[in-house]
Order: structure tokens, then C-alpha cells, then sequence
């Protein structure tokens, strides 16, 4: 199987515990090729075709991401903007991406009882990431469960102890290991 991680953080080397350690984790496998959008495209100016290729050569897509104000990060929304055109995604005879798995693999600073109805927010994560469910339906492509991990804020720690995002993301990691290797 071969799959394609999308990954979207502003600062994944300098700023990301969890990304960062999700992303290296996954990159050690021989099937997965990785996109750091925001080192490959720090003007925001997409290869359209180059994303485009990656993407039909893949079988299993996995979108890698922080939440970012309820939602995803800029650069994902814009990815998305550019390069699922109706030539390539969804169009008459385009469907490029139709039989292709998605997966969402996401990190949340919030705690998980935050994200709820009636909790905190009022809202549950499922709720927050219905519209890449939708994109992911629109498209012909069928959504796998979601891996989250949540409570990913670094600082809240005490001093020497390892932080949630130190020991929650080579859990997320492993779990998501685990399915590219099926
Ligand atoms: C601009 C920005 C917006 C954020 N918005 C949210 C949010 O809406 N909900 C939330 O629970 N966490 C939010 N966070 C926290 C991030 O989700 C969290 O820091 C990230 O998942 C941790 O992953 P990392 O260690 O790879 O940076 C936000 C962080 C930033 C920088």
C-alpha cells in the first residue's frame, strides 16, 4: 500500500513536539512519502501538478495536522483550494481521487472532554472535522477513523516531567504505525 502523509504545521521542526514526532515516526516506513507543506511551499505557492501526481500515486492519503481554531491550519485549506479541482477531484471524468482511504491524524490542545455537546466547546471533534468527511465523500474517497490525541499543549507541565504531547504522541504514532503497515 502505498501512502501519501500530507503533513500541516507552521513550525514542525522549531514549534511541533507532537507533529514532529508523529511525522518521524511515520516516515521510517518504506511505503509512506511525506509533504511537509509548509517547509516544501513557505510562499504558500502550490505545485498544483506535483501535488496532484502525489496524490493519485497513493492508496491511502493521511492528513497530519494540529487543530487550529476548530478547524484545520491555513495551509491545509489552501492545499485543499489549489489542488482538488473539478479537472482532478470531482468534475465529469475527473474523480482522480475516487477508491483512495483518507485518514485524518490530528493533535488537539484541548482536553477530550472539552470537545463535547454540552461539554466545554459544545461541539464534539467529530463535529469539528465534518467537512473533510464531506470533501473526503465528495471526492469518491472513503474516511477511516480518525486517530486524535488530545490535551497536546506543551507548557502545562512540570519542570523535568515529560509533557502530554511527550508521551500521548508516540502513542498516536504507533497506533498510526500500525495501520500504514497493514
Ligand atoms: C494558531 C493556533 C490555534 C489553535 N487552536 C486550537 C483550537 O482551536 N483548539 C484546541 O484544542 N487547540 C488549539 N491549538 C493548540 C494546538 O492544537 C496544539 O498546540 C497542537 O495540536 C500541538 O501539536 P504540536 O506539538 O505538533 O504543535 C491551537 C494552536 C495554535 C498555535
Amino acid at each position: 500500500m502505498k501512502v501519501l502523509m500530507i503533513v500541516s504545521h507552521p513550525r514542525l521542526e522549531t514549534g511541533s513536539i507532537a507533529n514532529k514526532i508523529i511525522a518521524a515516526e511515520a516516515g521510517k516506513l518504506d511505503n509512506v512519502e511525506i509533504r511537509d507543506l509548509y517547509r516544501i511551499y513557505p510562499q504558500f505557492e502550490i505545485d498544483v501538478q506535483a501535488e496532484q501526481e502525489a496524490l493519485e500515486a497513493a492508496d491511502l492519503i493521511v492528513l497530519q495536522f494540529p487543530l487550529f481554531w476548530f478547524s484545520i491550519p491555513a495551509m491545509l485549506k489552501h492545499w485543499l483550494d489549489k489542488v482538488f479541482t473539478e479537472e482532478f477531484a470531482f468534475g465529469p471524468g475527473a474523480h482522480k481521487l475516487k477508491g483512495k482511504q483518507l485518514l485524518l491524524s490530528v493533535t488537539v490542545g484541548g482536553p477530550e472532554g472539552a470537545y463535547s455537546r454540552g461539554g466545554h466547546f459544545d461541539a464534539t471533534i467529530d463535529d469539528l472535522l465534518q467537512p473533510m468527511h464531506l470533501m473526503a465523500s465528495f471526492t469518491g474517497m472513503t474516511a477511516q477513523d480518525s486517530i486524535v490525541s488530545f490535551g497536546m499543549m506543551a507548557g502545562a507541565e512540570k519542570a523535568g516531567e515529560p509533557s502530554a504531547s511527550e508521551i500521548q504522541a508516540p502513542v498516536h504514532a504507533e497506533q498510526l504505525v500500525a495501520l500504514l503497515k497493514a
